[in-house]
């Protein structure tokens, strides 16, 4: 396999886990970022049995100077970056009314500010590589809900994001989409259910059984699905894709 190299944040579990473990039979080397190194190894050990060299850097992509390490780590050991998957992601799920400044700003230090800060450092090696850059929205960019806005609210935000990094692609030849994804079980999702489970007077277990149906879908969706559709946005088989926000939901939007 030609030299290829990709950075995937979120990989110590759920849905940038699983990426990471699709990619490694594309790429020659993963770069694994997220905070828990115990997690990170795990991944690590997975990755590597599919064949693929690994650098896992434990660092909280909230921290402004995370990005230029993460890079600058990444050239040093591997230079070169072909792909960048932005997948870490931890809004927190509060009602509009009682989200605190504090919540609104770690969610955005995270997942918007995280996401551009790691893109614009990793920018020149992707440019140079003619690379892929791949930013987690979700669903619920769609349809915002006054119990969890600041989810809704940074993933429209993130759309919103990719589409101008692929605008400057476009002369610069990277090619930047963003994914929805619906309901996909991961801890995520289980900490959302504990959440919406109260609001509709169910018990969790209650909950976690009639979500899809509420939802409007015959189930959740695994991290492996999303997986294969970061694997096929960063391949070659979707050059002439960017700008685009793709959805994988299982239905869950109802509209065109
Ligand atoms: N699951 C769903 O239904 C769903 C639906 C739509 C969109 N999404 C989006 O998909 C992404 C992944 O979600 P998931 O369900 O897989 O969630 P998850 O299982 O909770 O994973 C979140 C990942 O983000 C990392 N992370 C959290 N805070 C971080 C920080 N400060 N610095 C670096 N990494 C950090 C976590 O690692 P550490 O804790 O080790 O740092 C973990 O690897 C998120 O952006 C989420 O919003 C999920």
């Amino acid at each position: 396999m030609p030299k290829s190299v990709a950075i995937v944040t979120g990989a110590s579990q759920g849905i940038g886990r699983a990426t990471a473990v699709r990619l490694a039979r594309d790429f020659s080397a993963l770069v694994l970022v997220a905070r828990n190194s115990a997690n990170l190894e795990d991944t690590a050990k997975a990755v590597r049995a599919v064949g693929a060299e690994v650098l896992a850097i434990s660092a909280d992509l909230a921290e402004p100077l995370a990005a230029q390490s993460v890079v600058a780590q990444t050239l040093a050991a591997f230079g070169q970056i072909d792909a960048l998957l932005n997948i870490a992601g931890a809004v927190p799920q509060v009602d509009l009314f009682e989200t605190t400044e504090q919540q609104w700003e770690a969610g955005l230090a995270l997942k918007l500010h995280g996401a551009r800060r790691l893109t614009i450092a990793a920018w020149p090696a992707l440019v140079a590589a003619k690379g892929a850059v791949v930013l987690m929205s979700g669903n619920s960019a769609s349809f915002p809900k006054a119990p969890y806005a600041a989810v809704g609210t940074i993933n429209a935000a993130i759309v919103a994001l990719a589409k101008a990094f692929s605008d400057k692609g476009i002369s610069d030849g990277v090619q930047v989409n963003s994914v929805l994804p619906g309901p996909v079980m991961t801890g995520r999702r289980r900490s959302y259910l504990e959440h919406w489970a109260p609001l509709h007077n169910m018990s969790l277990e209650e909950a976690t059984a009639k979500f899809p149906k509420e939802a409007g879908i015959a189930r959740y969706g695994e991290p492996e699905e999303i997986a294969e559709l970061m694997a096929f946005l960063v391949s070659p088989g979707a050059r002439w894709m960017t700008g685009s926000a793709l959805r994988m939901d299982g239905g869950e939007v109802k509209s065109i």
